[in-house]
């Protein structure tokens, strides 16, 4: 019997496990008391059932719908979390998960005409939405193109038979599929596009082109999964950051968190919520000045002692870590 930690208090057990394709997995949960969640939501999991290592996973199911909360898990050679859930959780095992976080939901979004983009694993949160969207909203026009590397590679393939999807295959692209990559022209195609909301969900340049694009055609409403953010260039110039372990320095753009420069300077930090709430991210600041959002998990005494969560951290001037 494993026990609940601060941060993830639900206990669910695995009821069963199913391949979506060869690297992927979908969990499924049951939890015996009702879990809120909002399609497209994602939720920390502890990892080995610790409170030490947690990661974050979109919950593909959506409520009031889905029988079970499913997990999508997409395995990532040497990925703590990944590696874990789809080589050795099994049927019967139980999990800890957070409360349901994020923005990235449709039920706040009232428009009746939408377009779903998500590339590999970022159709986790659009399948929940596009399964929220056909019950509670049947008479929203919604339409879906979803990239993937090869036809093999089409998360869900047998749930998408019901919804209208425009498939795009990097390779191998078969009967069924445009070949290539999400081309502007595929964009221009979707009917009335300037007056749908857009929401898209994968990797974080793809997310740039489909903002880039879509707005150059008109679309004014427009939303991204904030989750995967992406790793920027290294900067040089700005507020000078000293690590004394490893000893390196570097420098961050006024305006960033201290989490972006760790981590576009290759500065090993772990990160699950990048918005306050999980805690992976604790960082001691030894000297300088900085500004916190969240202090969401830290004592009164850590944050004296120089603590913050790097993701929900500014600086102001140069500063020196632990
Ligand atoms: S990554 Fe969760 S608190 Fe910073």
């Amino acid at each position: 019997m494993t026990m609940p930690t601060s941060q993830c208090p639900w206990r669910m057990q695995v009821h069963h496990i199913q391949q979506e394709t060869p690297d992927v997995w979908t969990l499924s949960l049951l939890c015996h008391d009702h879990y809120p969640y909002r399609a497209g939501q994602y939720a920390l999991v502890s990892i080995r059932n610790t409170a030490d290592t947690l990661r974050a996973y979109t919950l593909s199911s959506t409520p009031g719908v889905s029988e079970y909360i499913t997990l999508t898990v997409r395995r990532i050679d040497d990925g703590k979390g990944s590696e874990w859930l789809t080589r050795e959780v099994k049927r019967g095992d139980y999990l800890w998960l957070s409360d349901a976080q994020g923005e990235f939901t449709c039920d706040d979004k009232p428009d009746d005409k939408m377009l779903l983009l998500a590339a590999g694993c970022g159709v986790t949160p659009v399948m929940s939405m596009r399964r929220w969207l056909a019950k509670y909203r049947p008479d929203t026009d919604v339409q879906v193109i979803f990239s993937v590397r090869s036809p093999e590679d089409v998360i869900f393939a047998d749930e998408w038979r019901q919804y209208p999807l425009t498939l795009v295959a990097e390779h191998h692209a078969a009967h069924g599929f445009v070949a290539g990559r999400l081309s502007a022209s595929i964009l221009e195609s979707v009917p009335d596009l300037a007056q749908r909301t857009v929401m898209t969900c994968g990797p974080a340049p793809y997310m740039d082109w489909v903002e880039e694009n879509v707005k150059a055609l008109g679309v004014t409403r427009f939303y991204k999964e904030q989750f995967f953010t992406p790793v920027a260039e290294a900067a040089t110039s700005g507020l000078k950051i000293t690590t004394l372990q490893p000893a390196k320095a570097f420098y961050a753009p006024v305006g960033t968190t201290l989490l972006e420069a760790l981590e576009s300077n290759h500065v090993a930090v772990n990160a699950a919520c990048r918005a306050g709430v999980c805690g992976c991210c604790k960082t001691r600041v030894v000297s300088g000045e900085y500004r916190v959002t969240s202090t969401m998990t830290l004592s009164e005494e850590e944050q004296q002692q120089g603590y913050v969560l790097a993701c929900s951290c500014h600086p102001q001037s140069d500063l020196v870590l632990a």
